[in-house]
């Protein structure tokens, strides 16, 4: 375990965050749960505009897309044949594609997309594995039990649920709350890609087994993973357990907090080094 210094955090907020966690409990305070940010759709016409010139895509599907947008919505790629590419998308487009998207079964099934939510240059990006029930019908990541606890974790390392960005391996509820199958994770790999290199976080805290796996494309157990810093691209990630496990399992709690302190590390060491940078 690193020492506060190292993480960043003193002694008194050490204590602080400790007591916050309960560690045993990891009640904090109740949290008010933040609405889903509702991106503006003003402007969705013109990105999809915008969209379509620079894919040189015919009139007809430009006339589909401008339509589709003015309602609100972004066609799914199977209605028009067109491939969007996900890269290049803006926020409003991509939640826009997110929310019309049939690229898997579990479209069939869901009542919502759960896009993600949070600050879109979060320092923090917390991915989990795919919408349970109460995310499916909010169309909002992490709002059950797990995600109050979640919100704790997050406070004891100094962080609101809002100052975060929170997503899933998978925007749609698989039926039960059975694992993802990789085809689904595929299907929707695109789109978590594009919110990731939008948001830029100095770290991705990955919670639990299916978020490590499919993140960084190993089959390692996951008390394993924790405890050491991956990379997916240029980003720094930490594993952690998921909050629904350390719900069933609060002795594990402990190891998430060293999980946590590491993450904190990894983004003050990156901020000093920025500093050490820009100073000489
Ligand atoms: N579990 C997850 O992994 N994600 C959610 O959004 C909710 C529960």
């Amino acid at each position: 375990m690193s020492s506060p210094k190292s993480s960043g955090i003193n002694n008194e907020q050490n204590a602080q965050y400790l007591q916050a966690m309960g560690i045993q409990s990891w009640a904090l305070r109740a949290q008010p749960l933040t609405n889903v940010v509702e991106e503006a759709v003003e402007g969705v016409v013109e990105d999809t505009v915008s969209l379509v010139t620079e894919n040189a895509v015919s009139a007809e599907v430009a006339e589909v897309m401008v339509d589709a947008a003015e309602h609100g919505v972004t066609p799914a790629t199977s209605d028009v044949d067109v491939t969007v590419d996900v890269s290049q998308l803006d926020w409003p487009a991509l939640q826009s594609m997110v929310s019309s998207c049939t690229a898997c079964a579990l479209h069939e099934s869901r009542t919502n997309t759960v896009f993600g939510v949070g600050d879109h240059q979060a320092q923090v990006m917390v991915i989990g594995e795919a919408p349970g029930a109460d995310e499916d019908q909010q169309g909002e990541p992490f709002v059950g039990p797990a995600g109050q606890l979640l919100n704790n974790m997050l406070l004891a390392i100094g962080y609101k649920r809002e100052q975060v960005y929170i997503a899933n391996i998978l925007k749609c509820r698989p039926p039960g709350n059975r694992d993802p199958q990789p085809e689904e994770v595929s299907q929707c790999e695109s789109y978590l890609q594009r919110q990731i290199a939008m948001v830029k976080p100095k770290v991705i805290l990955a919670v639990g087994r299916i978020a490590a796996h499919n993140l960084m494309k190993v089959e390692t157990p996951i008390g394993k993973m924790r405890g050491k810093q991956y990379q997916y691209g240029d980003t720094p990630v930490v594993v952690t357990y998921h909050p629904a496990y350390l719900l069933r399992k609060p002795s594990e709690k402990a190891k998430s907090w060293d999980d946590l302190r590491l993450a904190m590390s990894i983004i003050h060491a990156a901020d000093e080094s920025k500093t050490n940078k820009d100073t000489s």
